[in-house]
């Protein structure tokens, strides 16, 4: 059974590099104990250098990258980033949907050069708005646009984060999923990759639970949720919060 991974997305916080390092260090260090999970640390942009210089058991994320390298006034390139120590990044969040129109289209050319080069693409997926207790087919829309000619061999390195919209702590109104409908989620998106890549590779690939979630509701979505792991955004700024939420998961 692979590792449980925890994915502490800090959006854009904190305001300090001074303040940035000294979160990475002390979240590395409160969770370094667990050998049985695997921490991933996604800053932004400015920080990623100096975090990844004080990260020793956590691995480093980013946010956000660009399609390619060239002439992208303000954009961050695939080399760039992987040549940086980074492993994973996070594509198709909400909030670059949101606020800054973030396609289907663009989302995929993402995917597809995060896996290409050779680093684990963190893809969310989730529905704005859920009415009754199926996961709206919205879902498996955005899988199978994201992942369009993504071939099986890269797919391999893919990580799907379930994020109801509804559920993240900075939406109005947000409450976390219930581990019941998250388990439905990951059964759909397993279901969606394994009529793409087969079985063998579904399995592969880890789906995790993002929203709301925190060290009390954490273990309902990894137990009776069967999530693989987590994609934490507010609970990850708190360094106490953060040592609980890991500490339960162990
Ligand atoms: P939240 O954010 O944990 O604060 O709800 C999760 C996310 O947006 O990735």
């Amino acid at each position: 059974m692979s590792k449980k991974i925890i994915i502490a997305n800090w959006k854009s916080n904190p305001a300090s590099l001074k303040e940035a390092v000294l979160l990475a260090q002390k979240t590395d260090r409160a969770v370094s104990k667990y050998r049985s999970i695997e921490v991933i640390i996604a800053p932004p942009f400015p920080f990623l250098a100096a975090t990844k210089e004080v990260l020793k058991k956590t691995k480093l994320g980013a946010q956000n990258v660009f399609w390619s390298g060239g002439p992208y006034t303000g954009e961050v390139s695939p080399t760039q980033l992987k040549n940086l120590g980074v492993g994973y990044v996070i594509v198709g969040h909400s909030e670059r949907k949101i606020y800054l129109g973030e396609t289907d289209e663009l989302i995929n050319k993402k995917v597809r050069a995060i896996l290409e080069i050779g680093m684990s693409a963190v893809l969310c997926v989730g529905e704005r708005e859920r009415i009754g207790s199926e996961i709206p087919a919205v879902v498996g829309e955005q899988l199978k646009k994201a992942l369009k000619g993504v071939n099986k061999k890269f797919a391999k390195r893919l990580l799907v984060a379930y994020e109801p919209v509804w559920a993240i702590s900075t939406q109005p109104h947000a409450r976390p999923d219930t581990p019941d409908s998250a388990f439905r989620a990951k059964l759909y998106i397993k279901r969606v990759l394994a009529g793409l890549y087969g079985r063998s590779v579904s399995e592969a690939i880890r789906v995790i639970y993002g929203g709301s979630v925190n060290s009390k509701n954490i273990s309902g979505f990894l137990r009776e949720g069967k999530m693989e792991g987590a994609l934490v955004g507010g609970a990850s700024l708190n360094v106490q919060e953060f040592a609980a939420l890991t500490r339960a998961v162990r």
